[in-house]
């Protein structure tokens, strides 16, 4: 059985003291939950979350993180910059990244290793834009980027990874794909794993969905065979997020 996973996705929201005060407004409300809970909050925000965290059983993670190990990289955030502050997730190749920063398939390849070689787990991003899914390329797209995503990675590695499938349509949008939708490609993501890393690691990995996740989509989004969980943005930054982890 795999543990549903629900993690949130701040992105550039929350002054440290704003993040402290949602941190201490959600986290009573999530003290019963059955589902690994996952903040993924700025760099600046790190400290702060990780501090209000403490005592409780939910994971602070980061937003991105470069592939180097130190040096002069100006503005860049090293792996062991994140474990010293206590991070243990890393979102890795969100489509605003991709888009944004120009991070191509290999780069995220190359931070996905590096994250997993200090023992972060990343959670890779893929997914189409509206014309690639009316183009009827969906599913070879999404296999590119898995592919790439975890190339030269071993298969004790990939089990602990987390994928996340987020159509970039549906992307703050509040135009949530439909439950077939998701499920279809999550599980052909399940099949791109079982490919290359057999039906053990398939059945594994956890893979969640992302795009205008609330809390009234959740229960039914997560009741799908294939959906572990979802990566929410917008819905992370207000007291919904509690609900969404109590989707039950
Ligand atoms: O990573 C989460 C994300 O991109 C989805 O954002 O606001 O549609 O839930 P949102």
């Amino acid at each position: 059985m795999r543990r549903k996973v629900v993690a949130g996705n701040w992105k550039m929201n929350m002054t440290p003291s704003e993040a402290v005060a949602l941190v201490k407004e959600l986290k009573p409300n999530m003290e019963n939950s059955d589902v690994d809970v996952i903040f993924c909050v700025p760099s600046i925000d790190i400290v702060p979350v990780v501090e209000a965290c403490k005592g409780t059983k939910i994971s602070v993670g980061a937003e991105n993180m470069y592939y180097e190990e130190k040096g002069a990289y100006t503005g860049e955030v090293s792996p062991q910059m994140l474990v010293d502050a206590g991070v243990s997730y890393v979102i890795i190749g969100h489509s605003e990244r991709r888009q944004y920063f120009k991070e191509d398939n290999e780069m995220v390849n190359r931070k996905i290793r590096k994250a997993i070689e200090h023992d972060i787990i990343p959670i890779i991003c893929c997914g189409e834009t509206l014309e690639e899914r009316e183009a009827g390329i969906t599913l070879t797209l999404i296999k590119k980027q898995i592919v790439s995503a975890l190339k030269y990675v071993s298969p004790e590695n990939a089990q602990r990874c987390i994928i996340a499938y987020e159509p970039i349509w549906a992307i703050g949008t509040g135009r949530v794909a439909t439950t077939q939708q998701a499920q279809e490609v999550c599980c052909s993501i399940r099949g791109i794993i079982r490919d290359i890393y057999g039906t053990q690691i398939a059945d594994a990995i956890r893979i969640l969905y992302g795009g205008s996740v609330n809390a009234g989509n959740a229960l039914q989004l997560f009741s799908e065979p294939d959906i572990d969980g979802g990566l929410v943005g917008g819905a992370s930054l207000k007291p919904e997020f509690s609900k969404i982890v109590n989707y039950q």
